[in-house]
Formats: C-alpha cells, sequence, structure tokens
C-alpha cells in the first residue's frame, strides 16, 4: 500500500491570513489531524489506497480499468440538494424568489453549531483549487477544508489542485473563496468508520458578499465537491456580476471546417438535453470525410469575459468531466467512453465479476450478472420484476478531460477561446422549433431568459409541463434571476462585438410521438449553419422569432432528410406560441420587481411580429 513519506501536517503555504483561517477551522470541527494536499500522484495513490482499505473505493480490474475506482455512497446521498441550498445574501431580496434564503446571522448561527467537532475522529484536508488553468487572468481560486478523502481524489481530478495553487495563494494577488465541507460525522474515539459517512440533515450555503460556501453532511457530486456548482456558478455567477463578467452553466467546443479554420461557441442546456453529448460531438461520416471536426473545451461550465479588444472570451475553469454514467456508450459518445476507461472514479455504478462497471445503457445486453449500485445481486430477470436498476439514474464518472480524444487543443489557453455564438436549448416535444437566431443581443437574452424544458418521467411533478430554467441556471444562479438577466444585457455594452445568439430543440416530436430530428452527430449541420451565420457564410429567412435556415442553407450530404420534415421541424404554430408566451409572463410575474425593461419589450416585439 502506498503511504507518504512527507509530514503532511506541515503548512504548505505561508500565507498569514490561509494559516490563520485553518487554524480557526480546526480549533471548531476539532479534526485528529490535518492534511495539507500536495496534489502529487503519489498522494492520489495512497489515499486512493486509504480509500480502498476503508471500503469506499473498490479497485476495478486494472487490464480493463486501468487506474479506475468504484465509489458506492450511501443510498441517502446520491444527488444535489436543491431544497438544501441556500443563498444567504444580507437580503432576501438579494437572493431572489427562485432561491432558498436564510438571514445570514442566523445561517451562521446554525452553521457554527453544525461544525462544532463535526471533524472529530478524521482528518482535515487543506485542500487548494484553482478553477482555471492556474495563473491564468480568467481562473479563480479556492481552498476547501474537507473531512473527505473522496473529495480530495476527485477534485484532482476535477479541477488544478496542491502545490501550484498555494504557490498562487502566497503571491496574495487574489482573493480566495473559502470553502468549509464536512459529511457531518464525526468519529468516537475506537469507533469503525462507515464506507460512506454522510449526515441526513444537509445544508449546502452561499455567501456570496463574502464570496463563502459552507456544506454540510453530503459527500456527493454538487454537494461537496465546491469548485463545480457551489463556487464556479453560484459564487462565481455574484463575482462576475460585480466585476463585469459571466459564469455559465455552458458547454464550449470548437468547429473546425475542412480548411482548418476554428470557430468556438459555448451552449447552455439544462440537465437530461445530452450537452457533454454535443460537446463531443461525432461528426457524421460523410462531413467528417469532408473534414468537419468538433473540439472539446468543456461540457458544463464556462466562464467568459470581454478581451482587450470587446470580444468575448471563455475558459472551462473545469479539469475533468463529472457525467451521468447512464446512457453513455460507445454509440452514443465514444468521445467520453474513450475518456474515462482509465484514471478514473466511478460513483453508483454496477460492479461486473470481471471487475468493470456497467451502467444502463452502456451496452445493449446487459451482464448476465452484477453488483448494483447498492451491493446487492442484480440480474436482468430480477431487472424485469422489480425494475430494480443496476446503476443510480445519477451515477456518475469522474474523467480527466486530458484524457478526452476530442480535447481542444487550447483547451488550457490561459486566455481563453473567442466565443462566436451562444445556443440555448431545453427539451421540448412542441412549440420550438429546431433552431433559430435572435435578431439581436436583447432578443438573444430573452430567448435565454424564456427557456424551458419539459419535465421527464424522472422529476415530481407533471410529465410534459413546462420547467422555466433560464439559461439552463435555475439552481445554479447566486443572486435575482431578474437582476441576472439585467446583467445580461449590460455585457452588451462592454463588448465591442457580441456573439451572436441561437436557440436550438432537439427533441420536438411527431404526431406519432417519435422525435422528427435524429440529435447526436447530425447535430453538427445546425452547429455549421450557426457557425455560417456568425461568419455571414449561410442564408436564413426571416420568421417571428428570428433568423431560420431554409431546407436548402443546411448540408444535407450523407443524410436523406425528407423536407416535408424538416418543415414540421421549423414550423411556428400560433396557438402553441400564445400559450408559451403566457408561460413566460407567468416568470415574468415572478420576477416582475427586478425584471429588465428589455424583457418586457422583447415580449411586446415577439407578440406583435407573432
Ligand atoms: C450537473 C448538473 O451535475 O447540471 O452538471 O446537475
Ligand atoms: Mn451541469
Amino acid at each position: 500500500m502506498p503511504t507518504l513519506t512527507r509530514d503532511v501536517s506541515l503548512p504548505l503555504a505561508t500565507n498569514k491570513h490561509l494559516l490563520r483561517w485553518v487554524e480557526k477551522m480546526a480549533a471548531l470541527t476539532q479534526p485528529a489531524a490535518i492534511h495539507w494536499v500536495d496534489g502529487s500522484a503519489e498522494e492520489y495513490d495512497s489515499l486512493c489506497a486509504d480509500l480502498v482499505a476503508a471500503g469506499t473505493f473498490t479497485k476495478l480490474n486494472e487490464q480493463t480499468w486501468p487506474g479506475c475506482f468504484l465509489a458506492r455512497s450511501d443510498p441517502s446521498d446520491v444527488a444535489r440538494v436543491e431544497d438544501r441550498t441556500f443563498i444567504c445574501s444580507l437580503s432576501k431580496d438579494a437572493a431572489g424568489p427562485t432561491n432558498n434564503w436564510v438571514e445570514p446571522f442566523e445561517m451562521r448561527k446554525k452553521l457554527k453549531g453544525l461544525f462544532a467537532g463535526c471533524m472529530r475522529g478524521r482528518t482535515l484536508y487543506v485542500l487548494p483549487f484553482s478553477m482555471g488553468p492556474v495563473g491564468s487572468p480568467l481562473s479563480q481560486i479556492g481552498v476547501q477544508l474537507t473531512d473527505s478523502p473522496y473529495v480530495v481524489v476527485n477534485m484532482r481530478i476535477m479541477a488544478r489542485i496542491g502545490a501550484p495553487v498555494f504557490a498562487e495563494i502566497d503571491k496574495e494577488e487574489k482573493r480566495v473563496v473559502p470553502c468549509m465541507h464536512s459529511v457531518g460525522r464525526p468519529l468516537a474515539p475506537g469507533a469503525k468508520d462507515v464506507p460512506w459517512p454522510c449526515n441526513p440533515d444537509k445544508y449546502i450555503v452561499h455567501f456570496p458578499e463574502t464570496r463563502e460556501i459552507w456544506s454540510y453532511g453530503s459527500g456527493y457530486g454538487g454537494n461537496a465537491l465546491l469548485g463545480k456548482k457551489c463556487f464556479a456558478l453560484r459564487i462565481a455567477s455574484a463575482m462576475a456580476r460585480d466585476e463585469g463578467w459571466m459564469a455559465e452553466h455552458m458547454l464550449i467546443l470548437g468547429l473546425q471546417n475542412p480548411d482548418g479554420e476554428k470557430a468556438y461557441v459555448a451552449a447552455a442546456f439544462p440537465s437530461a438535453c445530452g450537452k457533454t453529448n454535443f460537446a463531443m460531438l461525432v461528426p457524421p461520416a460523410a462531413l467528417a470525410e469532408q473534414g468537419w471536426k468538433v473540439t472539446t473545451v468543456g461540457d458544463d461550465i464556462a466562464w467568459l469575459r470581454p478581451d482587450a479588444n470587446g470580444r468575448l472570451r471563455a475558459i472551462n475553469p473545469e479539469a475533468g468531466f463529472f457525467g451521468v454514467a447512464p446512457g453513455t456508450s460507445l454509440k452514443t459518445n465514444p468521445n467520453a467512453m474513450a475518456a474515462l476507461y482509465q484514471n478514473a472514479i466511478f460513483t453508483n455504478c454496477a460492479l461486473t465479476p470481471e471487475g468493470g462497471v456497467w451502467w444502463e445503457g452502456m451496452t445493449d445486453t446487459p451482464p448476465a450478472m452484477c453488483t448494483d449500485w447498492q451491493g446487492k445481486i442484480w440480474t436482468p430477470e430480477i431487472a424485469k420484476v422489480t425494475g430494480a436498476k443496476a446503476a443510480h439514474a445519477n451515477s456518475r464518472f469522474t474523467a480527466p478531460a486530458a484524457q478526452c480524444p476530442t480535447i481542444d487543443p487550447d483547451w488550457e489557453n490561459p486566455a481563453g477561446v473567442l466565443i462566436a455564438a451562444i445556443i440555448f436549448g431545453g427539451r421540448r416535444a412542441t412549440t420550438t422549433p429546431l433552431v433559430y437566431q435572435t435578431f439581436n443581443w436583447s432578443g438573444g437574452v430573452y430567448a435565454g431568459a424564456t427557456m424551458g424544458s419539459e419535465m421527464t418521467a424522472a422529476a415530481a411533478g407533471t410529465i410534459g409541463q413546462v420547467r422555466r430554467d433560464p439559461m439552463a441556471m435555475l439552481p445554479f444562479c447566486g443572486y435575482h434571476m431578474g437582476d441576472y438577466f439585467r446583467h445580461w444585457v449590460k455585457m452588451q455594452h462592454r463588448l465591442a462585438e457580441v456573439p451572436r445568439v441561437f436557440q436550438v430543440n432537439w427533441f420536438r416530436k411527431g404526431e406519432d410521438g417519435k422525435f422528427l430530428w435524429p440529435g447526436f452527430g447530425e447535430n453538427l449541420r445546425i452547429l455549421r449553419w450557426i457557425v455560417g451565420r456568425c461568419q455571414g457564410r449561410c442564408r436564413a429567412r426571416e420568421t417571428a422569432l428570428g433568423w431560420m435556415p431554409r431546407y436548402d442553407d443546411l448540408d444535407w450530404t450523407g443524410l436523406d432528410f425528407p423536407r416535408e420534415r424538416f418543415e414540421q421541424l421549423t414550423a411556428l404554430d400560433p396557438k402553441a406560441w400564445r400559450a408559451e408566451l403566457i408561460g413566460h409572463e407567468e416568470l415574468f410575474l415572478d420576477l416582475h420587481s427586478h425584471l429588465p425593461k428589455e424583457m418586457i419589450f422583447e415580449r411586446e416585439l415577439l407578440i406583435c411580429r407573432l
């Protein structure tokens, strides 16, 4: 078993604010030991070995899944907990009606009680991380104090961590975001630990004014890997508003044409709309032969900032993918599969008798038997009777982005990549056409603000009912949504040239209930039109919503796609749009006191045009 020769209790930074804070938090949480994380490979190996010994990790077959581990969480700790997520701004009004709010003084008192002695019997890890390449002017730094070694090893994949980040902190050039995290399960002396410690009482708390995160009770995903949703979206969205940039729930991809010219787009989709697949799109054979290529910069979060020339540049603040496993296969996303077969951590996937992982949708034929995400025997026959899933619906892979075959050569460029277009998309069986370009920036903000997605059977609520999820940021915006729209509108004044804004919908259905659009790689045809529009190379027709391609404006090489079906995909149904506009109004009523007037005017214009 690999052990560390270094004395991990020795501080790896000299920054006195950091040292004092660690001391203060250790006095509060009373850990048995402190471990300063250097981020080295030996440290990672040693922590993974500890996790195997603790029963949290199972080492996978080294031949078929080299360097991979499987973790099974507690069945009560399997997803982000939106109802336990709080934005504790000084005023309730600043958090807005779409966030849970508690008065900050009251919340601090609560947290102090929860964190008092909460790390007893455990090790406190001092985990410095950089969101974005270390030293990039677009990056931000955080330090997470956590009692979860599972979090440390996942964060090593998801962010840049360790010694180089401590060196940045010692320079004292950047403000550091303090992130407190505990699984909330102190260990009594001599008590045996459980494989997945957590607490039924969970608090995921953000203080946007003081830029702090406190997370208690969960070890899972966005609740615990605090660089991701908590920092890179909720806290960063508030920082971005104050500093004139944007923190968005967006993938970033590059489209390269046969002449080798490349353009980048950023795209926001709510959960379960194929964001990771789009970010790693495999062009249809006929177009790949012509030389069209898609490259991946990021699959979940984009930080965008105007450069010295007033053009918008973006970085992916993350270093890995924390992807939903079910549905990922060699057919749906071969690039994700190539990224995750080695040096990855799997959580709540099924374990095969050969020491590999499996999930629903990975292969057409399921394994004859496996161990499910709760450690029970699972067979296709049992599943037929009980409906039990081998892998949890929110089971995940944590994989290094650098392992993705389509990773863009500029994905770590400290200056970011130039964004030509912004794309919004939801899951809509009706109403929303395949694609349109909004007339201008504020029309684009309107399209993003009113975007919605139909609820699936997996979520509580009426199936097919549209949930408004503005810019896919509903659970991730650290302040009032109305102010967020205003910030978007105002970004235009900071830019000499705004990206063009588009809305797409891959999910429109025909009268037979079947998808009209094949999606996946064929989305490249739409992406080409989008980039072509930005470059003035593609034609379009004006509609009430914006500019739309005619059938002949798309390249259909290698796809026999009926013209009538395209007409169905792009049709505007006046009755459906009437209902849609009422839906927009409902959202606006909720946000009315902070809604920028551009949104009201855009709605009026749309009504007139329709
Ligand atoms: C995610 C999410 O995990 O959006 O990326 O929920
Ligand atoms: Mn996401």
